[in-house]
């Protein structure tokens, strides 16, 4: 074999070998120390919140994706109590973010995230999906569904005041995500938040 022949093969190989590596899901990704400088005040953030249902095909940076998930439902004090309040503390609320390469539990103790699913299980076209889930062997299903009704809203209210779109959403297939997601028959998908930036009228109008 000639040598420019060699060295196409060992490039395209070398090539092949290293998307194989970049494409397959990473089992743990360690997220990011929330930022607070970037938001939105919290009475602008109000005066802001509504439910967006078209995204931007542009992806969340590590940064934006570990403040979303901490605003969602991180840790904010020492005794490892919650951005989000559950009822008598029983902590039975989980997120799941479900990114192109797989779907992860946020494991807000340690802040990152845990591959459980190399399934897509994004919905209605959002760079990621967080999936609100309640544990009624934790808590009844009355409490489970009204603490994720808080970090729901602390996911709108965080999306608001950093320029980012999502709307809660009741409409899911659920038995299919709890499937792709291995959740015990206690654990329930509440609520899911499609979250990406907004589609903008420019990028409507360079499509059209
Ligand atoms: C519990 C709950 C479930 C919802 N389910 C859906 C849904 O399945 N699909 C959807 O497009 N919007 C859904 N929404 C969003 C509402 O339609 C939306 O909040 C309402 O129209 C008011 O609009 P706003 O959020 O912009 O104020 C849901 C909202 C809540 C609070």
């Amino acid at each position: 074999m000639k040598k420019s022949a060699l060295a196409v093969f060992i490039c395209a190989f070398a090539c092949a070998f290293a998307f194989a590596v970049t494409d397959a899901p990473q089992k743990i990704i360690k997220l990011k120390t929330p930022q607070f400088a970037n938001a939105k005040s919290l009475m602008t953030s109000f005066g802001e919140r509504k439910s967006v249902r078209e995204f931007a095909d542009v992806q969340l940076s590590e940064q934006v994706l570990s403040d979303l998930l901490w605003a969602a439902i991180g840790v904010n004090r020492p005794d490892g109590r919650r951005t989000a309040p559950t009822a008598m503390n029983r902590q039975e609320i989980d997120v799941y973010a479900c990114l192109k390469e797989g779907a992860y539990l946020y494991n807000a103790g340690k802040n990152q995230l845990e591959l459980v699913s190399k399934q897509d299980c994004r919905l209605i076209g959002a760079p990621i999906t967080l999936l609100i889930v309640g544990d009624t062997a934790k808590n009844s299903e009355r409490w489970a569904i009204f603490d994720a009704g808080a970090v729901s809203q602390n996911i709108s209210l965080f999306c608001a005041g950093t320029g980012l779109a999502t709307v809660p959403r009741g409409q899911m297939p659920a038995e299919d995500l709890k499937k792709m997601l291995k959740l015990k028959d206690s654990r329930q998908i509440i609520i899911n938040h499609p979250v990406g930036y907004p589609k903008t009228k420019v990028q409507d109008k360079d499509i059209n």
